[in-house]
C-alpha cells in the first residue's frame, strides 16, 4: 500500500521500529520529531534496514501554527500514528506540568489538524499503566482504569478520554488505542534499538547496561511480592511484535473493518514474567552474568500484570511471535553495537 503514514515521535524507540515495518509493507512514511529524547542518526538505521528513508520534519508538535503549515504541505495524509510524547514516570511526578502540556497539548494540535485538513485514522500509543494494578488477571480491555499513581499515566487516560470525544463528534474519524504493556528488544539487525538518556529506569536497558560495565550492578526491587518467586511480575512484548501491531492496525482502518470509532487492543504477550526470571533468560541467552542485587520495593510499583490478548488476536488477528530469550539477545546485541560506536 503506498499510502502516506504521518509517525509522530517516529526516531523514537517504538516510533522508528513502527517506521521499519510500514515500510517494509510499502507505505510511505513522514516522521515528525522534535528529537528531544532520540538522535536523527536513527534515520540511517531505518534507511539501512528499508533501503529507503523517510521524510522527515524536525519541529515540536506543540507548535500549533508549525503543525498547520506542515498538514498544508503534506496535503495526501491517509493516517496519524502518535507516538510522541514523554514517558519517564519519576520525571512527571517532578514535573507534572511539562507531562500534561507536552502528551496532551500534542494531542489536540494534532486531532484538530485531523478534522481540518480530514485525515481520516488515527493510532495512539496507550499504555497497560492505565489499568495500575488490576483487580483480575490477565487483565482485558473492559477492566476500569485505577487512579493513576503519575501524572505520565493520568495523561495516557486523559489522552484516551479526549480521543473518544473527539471521534464521537466527527463522523469520519476512526482511531485506535493500543495499550502496550512492556516493551523490550531491538530490531535483529541491531542498527536501531532503545536510546536511554542517562540512568535507565526501566529494567531490560539497566541489565544490558549492567552486563556491559556501564553501571555496577542491576537494583532488584524487591523479593517480596506475593508472586512464585517473590519478584514482580509484567508482559515483557517485544518491540519488533509490537510495531507490527501498528501496521495491522492501520490496515485495518483502511479496509474499514473497524467495529467502532474508537478501539482499544491490549499489547502483549499474555504471559507474565518476574524479574527474576528476566535475570534468568538474559544470563541464558547471552551467556553474560549479571552482577545484581535485591534491595527494597520502588515507590509506585504494581505487583503483577499481564495482558488478556484474546481481542488483540480475534480482531486484529496479531500475537507476538518473538521468544522471552530472542528478544533478550536482541536487546543485548543492540548495547554491544552502541558500546562499539561510542569507541
Ligand atoms: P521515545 O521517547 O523513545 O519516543 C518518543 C519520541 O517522541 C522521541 O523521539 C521524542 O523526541 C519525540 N517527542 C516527544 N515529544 C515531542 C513533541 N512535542 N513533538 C515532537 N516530538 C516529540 O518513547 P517510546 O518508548 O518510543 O514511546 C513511544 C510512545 O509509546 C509514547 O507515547 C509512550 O508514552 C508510549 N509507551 C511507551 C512504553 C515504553 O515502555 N517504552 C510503554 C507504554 C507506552
Ligand atoms: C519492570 C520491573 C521493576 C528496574 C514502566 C512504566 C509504564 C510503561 C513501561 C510507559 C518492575 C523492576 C526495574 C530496575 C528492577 N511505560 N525493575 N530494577 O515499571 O513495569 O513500567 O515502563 O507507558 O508506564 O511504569 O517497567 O521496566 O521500569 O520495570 O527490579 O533497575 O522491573 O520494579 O517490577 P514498569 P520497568
Amino acid at each position: 500500500m503506498n499510502k502516506l503514514i504521518l509517525v509522530t515521535g517516529g526516531t523514537g524507540y517504538i516510533g522508528s521500529h513502527t517506521v521499519v515495518e510500514l515500510m517494509n509493507e510499502g507505505f510511505d512514511v513522514v516522521i515528525i520529531d522534535n528529537l528531544s529524547n532520540s538522535e536523527k542518526s536513527v534515520l540511517n538505521g531505518i534507511a539501512e534496514i528499508t533501503g529507503r528513508r523517510p521524510f522527515f520534519e524536525q519541529f515540536d508538535i506543540c507548535d500549533k501554527k508549525r503543525l498547520h503549515d506542515f498538514f498544508r504541505i503534506y496535503k495526501k495524509l491517509d493516517s496519524i500514528i502518535h507516538f510522541a510524547a514523554y514517558k519517564a514516570v519519576g520525571e512527571s511526578i517532578e514535573k507534572p506540568l511539562m507531562y500534561y502540556q507536552n502528551n496532551l497539548t500534542s494531542l489536540m494540535n494534532l486531532l484538530e489538524g485531523m478534522i481540518e485538513f480530514k485525515i481520516p485514522h488515527f493510532v495512539f500509543s496507550s499504555s497497560a499503566t492505565v489499568y495500575g494494578q488490576p483487580d483480575q488477571l490477565p487483565v482485558n480491555e473492559e477492566a476500569p482504569f485505577k487512579t493513576a499513581d503519575s501524572p505520565y499515566g493520568n495523561t495516557k487516560q486523559i489522552a484516551e478520554e479526549i480521543i473518544r470525544d473527539t471521534v464521537n463528534a466527527n463522523d469520519n474519524l476512526k482511531a485506535i488505542s493500543l495499550r502496550y504493556f512492556n516493551p523490550i528488544g531491538a530490531h535483529s539487525s541491531a542498527l536501531i534499538g532503545e536510546l536511554p538518556r542517562g540512568v535507565p529506569n526501566n529494567l531490560v536497558p539497566f541489565i544490558t547496561q549492567t552486563a556491559a560495565g556501564v553501571r555496577n550492578e542491576l537494583k532488584i526491587f524487591g523479593d517480596d511480592y506475593n508472586t512464585p518467586d517473590g519478584t514482580a511480575i509484567r508482559d515483557y512484548i517485544n518491540v519488533v511484535d509490537l510495531a507490527k501491531a501498528h501496521v495491522v492496525s492501520i490496515k485495518r482502518m483502511i479496509e474499514q473493518k473497524s467495529k467502532s470509532d474508537l478501539e482499544i487492543f491490549n499489547l502483549g504477550t499474555g504471559k507474565g514474567s518476574s524479574v527474576m526470571e528476566i535475570v534468568n533468560a538474559f544470563e541464558k541467552s547471552t551467556g553474560e552474568k549479571l552482577n545484581y542485587k535485591i534491595v527494597g520495593k520502588r515507590a509506585g510499583d504494581v505487583e503483577s500484570v499481564y495482558a488478556d490478548i484474546t481481542y488483540a488476536n480475534k480482531e486484529l488477528g496479531w500475537k507476538a511471535e518473538i521468544g522471552l530469550e530472542e528478544t533478550l539477545l536482541s536487546a543485548w546485541n543492540w548495547e554491544k553495537y552502541l558500546r562499539n560506536k561510542k569507541r
